[in-house]
């Protein structure tokens, strides 16, 4: 099984950018302990972050046809990015959504996803170890469905 792991916009800057939200774990800790936890269920993981849209959406159209499902944290983009959304529901695969802070407790602007309802799920305010739950969450629900 292969899932794509995919941050966008300012992720690559996690460790520094306002740890009292976001934490003080980089990305590539964060990719390294997905991938480790992804290991012991026998999936595999690519990696990609960009602070561009049309980057990140090249990567959704030239990984899923081997890939099974994607963890995203879409950064910014998650409130206002049809493109990205079409790019998720056009490539077919179960994604789930991860945001490190609760979108729903801060500024009005961050509380809605124009990607949620499309989503299998959607895991917000719970840290780095979010992606962890979605990785757990997308490996079982796959499984579920005989989708390996
Ligand atoms: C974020 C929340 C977004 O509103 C913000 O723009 C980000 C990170 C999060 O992980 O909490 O860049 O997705």
């Amino acid at each position: 099984m292969r899932f794509l792991l995919i941050n966008g916009p300012n992720l690559n800057t996690l460790g520094k950018r306002q740890p009292h939200i976001y934490g003080t774990l980089t990305l590539k800790e964060i990719e390294a302990r997905v991938a480790e936890r992804a290991a012991e269920r026998r999936v595999e993981v690519r990696s990609f972050q960009s602070n561009h849209e049309g980057a990140l959406i090249d990567f959704i159209q030239a990984e899923a046809e081997e890939a099974q499902g994607i963890i995203i944290n879409p950064g910014a983009l998650t409130h206002y990015s049809l493109a990205l959304r079409d790019a998720l529901e056009d490539c077919g695969l179960p994604f789930i959504e991860v945001h490190l802070s609760d979108i729903h407790a801060r500024e009005p602007f961050r509380r809605h996803s124009v990607m949620a309802d499309i989503a299998a799920g959607q895991i917000s305010g719970q840290g780095w170890e979010g992606y962890l739950r979605a990785l757990d969450a997308l490996a079982a629900l796959v499984k579920e469905e005989g989708r390996e």
